[in-house]
Parts: C-alpha cells; sequence; structure tokens
C-alpha cells in the first residue's frame, strides 16, 4: 500500500502519474472510514487511473475543541480497509504541520451565501475551514475529479461553489448517501454511538422518508416539518437543529413547492450529543 505522510513524496508519485498521463481522482476524508466513504473510492477506481485518498482530521472545520478531540482517529483500520478496495489507491495523511505550516489560519471565502445557514450558522467558520483544507488538497493534487458524499448536502453545493470561484478544472463528482440496513446515513460521527442508538437514530430517515409521502399526498409544508420533528423528537435524546425543504442550488428554505425536482429535505439533529446530517430529494 502507498502511504504517503509529505506532500513531497505524494507529488514525487503523482508526477511519475502525471508523465504517463494518467487521470487522477481525488477522495478527500477524516478517516473514520466506512462504506460510504469506500463508495466514493470505489467510483473514482471506475473513473481513473490513479486515485488519491487523503486521510486528515481538519482542525480548522471544528468550532467546538470537544467535538474535535472526540472525532475518531484510526489510521490504522482505515488503511487496512483501503487495502480491502485496491492495492493501487496513494494514500496520504499529512500532518497538520504538514498542511498548516503558517498555523491554523483559514482563509475567507464568498461562497454566494451557501454558508450563511443551516450548518454554516450553527457552526461559524466551519465552511471557512472546510473550503480551506479542501483548496490545499485540490492544489496540491490537481485531480482531474474529486468524490464528496451527498449526506454533506451543504458542503457539496460549497465545494461546487468553491471551484467555480476559483475556476479550477475539477469535476465534482457527488455519490449518493450509503444507508445501514435499518436507514441511518452512514457516517464517521455514528461511531459514538452503540448500535442500539443507531438503529434509534434512523428514526432521521424515517422522517425524512414520511414527509416525502406527505408531499405526495399534497400536505402543507410547515404541516409535514412540524410531524417530521415530532417523530423525531418522540425518540429519546434527540433535538432538531433545523428540518427545512429547500432549494437545492440555493440551499435558500422553500414555504410552497413549486418543483419537486430542484428540491431537497435537509435536516441535522442532535442525539446523545452527536450531531448527525441528513437529506433526502423529492
Ligand atoms: O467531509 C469530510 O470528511 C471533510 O469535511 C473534508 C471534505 C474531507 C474536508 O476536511
Amino acid at each position: 500500500m502507498n502511504v504517503f505522510t509529505s506532500e513531497k513524496s505524494l507529488n514525487e508519485r503523482l508526477s511519475f502519474s502525471r508523465e504517463q498521463g494518467n487521470s487522477l481522482g481525488l477522495v478527500p476524508t477524516m478517516g473514520a472510514l466506512h462504506q460510504g466513504h469506500l463508495s466514493l473510492v470505489a467510483q473514482a477506481l471506475k473513473e481513473n487511473n490513479t486515485v488519491v485518498v487523503s486521510i486528515f482530521v481538519n482542525p480548522t472545520q471544528f468550532n467546538n475543541a470537544l467535538d474535535l478531540a472526540q472525532y475518531p482517529q484510526q489510521l490504522t483500520s482505515d488503511i487496512a480497509l483501503l487495502k480491502t478496495i485496491s492495492d493501487e489507491l496513494l494514500i496520504f495523511t499529512p500532518t497538520t504541520q504538514e498542511m498548516y505550516p503558517e498555523g491554523l489560519n483559514t482563509k475567507t471565502y464568498a461562497f454566494n451565501g451557501l454558508d450563511r445557514r443551516w450548518e454554516g450558522a450553527d457552526r461559524p467558520g466551519h465552511f471557512m475551514g472546510v473550503g480551506t483544507i479542501v483548496e490545499k488538497l485540490f492544489a496540491l493534487v490537481r485531480p482531474s475529479r474529486a468524490y464528496f458524499g451527498q449526506k454533506d448536502f451543504q458542503q457539496l453545493a460549497i465545494i461546487r461553489e468553491l471551484v467555480r470561484l476559483k475556476s479550477l478544472p475539477i469535476t465534482i463528482v457527488g455519490c449518493p448517501i450509503v444507508r445501514e440496513s435499518y436507514g441511518l446515513a452512514m457516517s464517521s460521527r455514528n461511531e459514538r454511538l452503540k448500535p442500539q442508538e443507531r438503529e434509534a437514530a434512523s428514526v432521521i430517515y424515517k422522517a425524512l422518508q414520511m414527509a416525502v409521502k406527505k408531499v405526495s399526498a399534497k400536505k402543507p409544508l410547515n404541516e409535514i416539518t412540524r410531524a417530521a420533528v415530532k417523530k423525531i423528537h418522540a425518540v429519546e435524546n434527540t433535538s432538531v437543529f433545523y428540518f427545512e425543504f429547500v432549494n437545492a442550488d440555493t440551499l435558500e428554505p422553500l414555504e410552497k413547492l413549486t418543483t419537486l425536482e430542484n428540491t431537497r429535505i435537509i435536516t441535522a439533529v442532535d442525539f446523545k450529543g452527536v450531531r448527525l446530517l441528513d437529506n433526502i430529494g423529492l
């Protein structure tokens, strides 16, 4: 397995790949890998000759020191898991010093308002941290395609906006959410929940599914939202941060549905102190 801890060693390997005219895919991750990440890697392997998977827990996207301290880190098992997919992957595991040689500073981006609501409103500075690290990784790897999960729907929209803002020649591929058999969207944060808690947290997906059904039954949006939040709150230790119908491009909240195609329901729920995100299209 090719594991690179420095920009220099990765770049030596990538120059060789570039000289061969190979297409390059990047899967940025923060580790604690699960089947959702593996689906991104599998898609990247289908579409590119060379695939880099980065594993770096980016401190600047955590606005809460406890959340950063509790973020699961399991590099050895992550590398073993990647090996089950392919021996050819290039795994980049930089140090914080390597990624932030001048200290933990973030850039400021005008993300066209996409960062102001939802996760951006609840976690100040989060998307500036995401933008900073993703732009660094893009500059370093120079991929033709980069792969992100749709679970972090707002992040995906912001990364597309980053690429547009900076006119980067990178195709952003948004990959479908991978779920546990009982419906919970896979996430590294699920590691912090016990198995029976994870099953209970599947109420989030059930509430999203119920909302979609109620849209088909032409119920008003505020009534649907109230019913969905009530359903989630019926499970102990849950608190809904938001459950909203939004325009899938602008992420602006919708009061009425004009189109089904471009509408997404997004939600964030605190479950036993763990922030769980999910979303569904109509
Ligand atoms: O989605 C994540 O795991 C992170 O936000 C990302 C995109 C790897 C940036 O640190």
